[in-house]
């Protein structure tokens, strides 16, 4: 079987038992503190779990894009050295919400592997919570008594909290878990050694493949268990091992999930997987990077220099080091696997082919500079050598580390070809400083909720109302950037909360007399949050709650006129045009695009133009709840690495001209904005292009201000026809206005050199000229002293003053034989003799050296004191 058919087969069977089938979450979380990336099927259900919001079905399946290289589940170090785990996976998933339990999931797992997927029982162990003493949890017996309906008893084994409880995160939903291990070893191993003694041992060839969690409780802060409203089963199980397993293969990388992108990275380095164990690894490190890096891009995560991008950054330049120092490749490799990845995926994660070009430019310019720091890098290595240090310090591996993206093994090896030591444990100092730094600027501490009302929460009314009566149903405090605030969840709400772009919602909130202000409004998951900045005197009382009306409105005005010019710069630019970024408030629009070029002032002109024409149309913005499939199929923009539900919120603007899915709040027609106007445009990344603009009163005010500038710019040259050319004429008689005076003081500097070797004297053999001359600055002097300098007769010592505006400048000439022979030197006798006198600094050559300082009244004794050397 295909891996495609593996995939398949386990969605129809969940869709035979019932199950709705829904696509992937985006890899990339927002609206979730606790989590940078997707890193279990479930992440998208943690709502419906806590019971923060009701479950559109009682039943789902899917292939889940997952990523486990930060937070609780970290699996990066492990990637490609072993050939089981990965940074990107699928995680195929079957769930239940409040429906079944145990005995329904512990049978149609069993089910799914030995009847259809007919995995040998022999060859299957499972493992069952233990209990733990400390959490008051008993064994979960329950498990054991469905297992036992369906496997020998001897292949059930007990485990501990670390492998059979699982956890989400240090916060959040879990429960005791049952596992489902395979012993892949040849008969002979297997007649050697008995398969449970090597379950869960890290051993190549007996592995987990699927976990079966019952949700049961929510983890709080305080780390004590609370129990759900609802119980719920969650499974995941390794699409990568499941197909390693049943095609028959030693290792997740020898099937056809990865041999796709190892043979086309063969054909790029010239050397062949499976040769030596350095390059093999290299091979799976690349296999395995490529596809966390493609996925994530394409789900609208731009490497960078923090959080998210960061972490994307890392992997990518990991991948990079691997093909530049074991495959010998130093050149861009892995944007070419870009499209082979693309046409792998184009049916389960088609959002990858549909921005092929651009993700392979991402990479490619990131690979790009990478190439580049790790040059130098090597070439720090080598100073580091140069210099005869015996050990590389901790702080310097580190930067090497940080700066140049060196992994410390990589490091400890060139260190060692060279002879030297590292300094490892300074390293790991060094990196727990910059873990807890970048802990302390991702993590929010977070109280927990003191609810005051148990029901779902969280109903936005906002759309129709902006001012309503409702209730607080819980509440906590925060603190984010060392500042306390509290959040507050109301039972509805008219505000806002920040997304698709659109800020959140500020406002007041009305307890009886107390009026608290709403500093921002956000999501968390499903969660509608408050944030204010205390809590009022009485908070289980009733409330209204107020959204600032005039600043909704401006903010509205501001996503409707971003739809129109999302469409208009499709029309424009072409469709490769996809939406990166947004920003939408009461001040301006910012919307950041793919597009490989510049926008041109002729095509800004145009898009403007376009949106210009729709306000004057006046076209209603009509807003409609449609299911998901239907809205795609009338042709809705729907944005890469956003998630939908069944049910999707469809803005159109003419039919003809834009539809998108779309959360956010509009103006009710286009004649509301008035105005269109663009105030900047720039590049952000490779291949995204930023736009800002204003519209209603703020392009109003733009438009006016821009005008003002230009009359008052007229104004003063006389109020010209053409003002441009005005200016540029300008330009052009300042230019060669300077030219002249430029020529005219050097013809004065000439003229007053020509008599000055005159007035030379003889000290003790040696022409002296000391003189103030007429210079405007501190170049004209220099001049001067080169035109003094071909007359004077050797050996001679000039010093040569200027009197510039009240400051002294000075500039010393010293023969170069008086150089050699007596020892004197211009640049010493500025910084000994002169600077001190004139109060200031300077610096040169032994024979030309020249000072400038604050008085001009010692120039004199400035020239006293260099004769006197003579
Ligand atoms: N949530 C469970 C896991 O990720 C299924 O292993």
């Amino acid at each position: 079987m295909t891996a495609a058919e593996i995939r398949q087969q386990f969605l129809d069977f969940f869709a035979s038992k019932g199950h709705q089938i829904v696509p992937s979450a985006p890899i990339v979380v927002k609206n979730d503190p606790t989590l940078l990336f997707t890193n279990a099927g479930m992440n998208q259900f943690k709502d419906l779990f806590l019971g923060n919001k009701p479950a559109p079905y009682k039943r789902a399946a899917d292939t889940q894009k997952c990523l486990r290289v930060s937070g609780k589940h970290n699996d990066l170090e492990e990637v490609g050295i072993d050939t089981y785990h990965h940074t990107m996976f699928e995680m195929l998933g079957n769930w239940s919400f409040g429906d079944y339990f145990k005995p329904e999931a512990i049978a149609w797992s069993w089910e799914l592997l030995t009847e259809v997927y007919k995995l040998p029982k022999d060859r299957l162990y499972v493992t069952v919570f233990e209990g733990d003493t400390a959490e008051k949890l008993p064994a979960d017996s329950e498990a054991i008594a469905e297992w036992k309906k369906h496997i020998a008893e001897d292949r059930i084994l007990m485990g501990n909290k670390k492998d059979n409880f699982w956890e989400m995160g240090d916060t959040g939903p879990c429960g005791p878990c049952t596992e489902i291990h395979v012993d892949c070893r040849t008969d002979a191993e297997r007649a050697l050694q008995p398969g449970h003694e090597l379950v869960n041992n890290d051993h190549p060839q007996v592995i987990e493949i699927w976990n079966n969690v019952f949700m049961q409780f929510n983890r709080l802060k305080d780390k004590s268990l609370e129990p759900l409203p609802a119980r719920h089963v969650d499974t995941g199980m390794g699409f990568e091992r499941l197909v390693r397993v049943l095609q028959g293969k030693q290792s997740n990388y020898d099937t056809d999930v990865f041999m796709p992108i190892i043979h086309a990275t063969e054909k790029l380095c010239g050397k062949q997987y499976g040769q030596t164990e350095k390059t093999d690894i290299a091979f799976r490190v690349i296999a395995d990077h490529i596809r966390a890096i493609c996925f994530t891009i394409a789900d609208g995560q731009l490497p960078a220099n923090n959080g998210a991008g960061y972490v994307i950054r890392r992997i990518l330049r990991r991948a990079v080091r691997y093909a530049f120092s074991f495959l010998e490749v130093k050149k861009p490799l892995l944007h070419d696997l870009v499209p082979v990845l693309a046409a792998q995926f184009s049916k389960v994660f088609p959002e990858l082919q549909q921005q092929e070009d651009f993700v392979k430019k991402v990479v490619f310019e990131e690979e790009n500079s990478f190439l580049r720091t790790l040059d130098s890098g090597l070439g720090r290595l080598d100073n580091i050598t140069a210099s005869g240090a015996k050990n590389i310090e901790g702080a310097v591996a580190f930067e090497l580390y940080d700066t140049y993206g060196f992994p410390l093994d990589l490091t400890m090896l060139i260190a060692s070809e060279k002879g030297l030591t590292v300094d490892e444990a300074g390293f790991e100092t060094e990196m727990k400083k910059q873990k807890d730094r970048s802990r302390a600027a991702t993590e929010l501490d977070m109280g927990d909720w003191t609810v005051l009302m148990d029901q779902p929460s969280g109903i936005f009314a906002g759309y129709t109302e902006l001012e309503m009566p409702a209730k607080v149903l819980k509440y906590r405090k925060i603190k984010a950037k060392g500042k306390e605030q509290y959040q507050l969840v109301l039972d509805k709400t008219p505000f806002y909360a920040e997304s698709g772009g659109q800020v959140g919602d500020t406002g007041t909130l009305t307890f009886g007399t107390e009026k608290i202000p709403v500093t921002d409004t956000k999501k968390e998951n499903d969660l509608i949050v408050h944030f204010v900045d205390k809590l009022p005197a009485a908070i289980d009382g009733g409330l209204i709650a107020s959204v600032n009306a005039p600043k909704r409105q401006d903010t509205a005005s501001h996503h409707t006129a971003t739809h129109l010019l999302h469409a208009a710069l499709r029309q424009v630019l072409g469709t490769h045009v996809a939406q990166k970024g947004s920003l939408v408030n009461a001040d301006y629009l910012r919307f950041d695009f793919s597009h490989f070029a510049k926008v041109t002032d002729e095509e800004l002109a145009q898009i403007e133009a376009i949106v210009n024409e729709k306000i004057r149309k006046n076209i209603p913005v009509v807003i409609r709840e449609l299911p998901r499939e239907e809205a795609l199929k009338l042709g809705a923009m729907a944005l890469f690495g956003e998630k939908y539900g069944e049910t999707v919120r469809v803005v159109t603007i003419d039919p003809a001209y834009s539809i998108e899915l779309c959360g956010g709040t509009h103006v009710g027609s286009t004649g509301e904005l008035g105005l269109f106007k663009f105030t900047a445009e720039s590049a952000v990344a490779a291949g995204v292009r930023r736009v800002e603009a204003v519209t209603g009163a703020k392009a109003e005010a733009f438009v006016t201000d821009q005008l003002q500038q230009f009359k008052s710019a007229k104004g003063l040259l006389k109020n010209p026809k053409e003002l441009a050319k005005a200016i540029d004429q300008l330009i052009s008689d300042k230019a060669s206005l300077e030219k002249q005076l430029a020529a005219l003081e050097l013809k004065q500097v000439q003229q007053q050199a020509a008599s000055l070797p005159q007035q030379a004297e003889t000290v003790n053999g040696v022409h002296f000229l000391g003189a103030i001359v007429e210079a405007g600055n501190a170049d004209m002097l220099k001049q001067f002293a080169m035109a003094v300098k071909d007359q004077l007769a050797t050996p001679y010592l000039a010093v040569l003053c200027a009197n510039v505006g009240g400051k002294a400048q000075v500039t010393v000439l010293v023969d170069e034989q008086l150089v050699k022979d007596k020892g004197l030197n211009a640049q010493k006798i500025i910084k000994e003799q002169v600077a001190p006198l004139i109060k200031g600094g300077g610096g040169g050559q032994p024979v030309l050296a020249s000072a400038g300082g604050q008085d001009a009244g010692q120039l004199e004794q400035v020239i006293a004191k260099v004769k006197a050397l003579l």
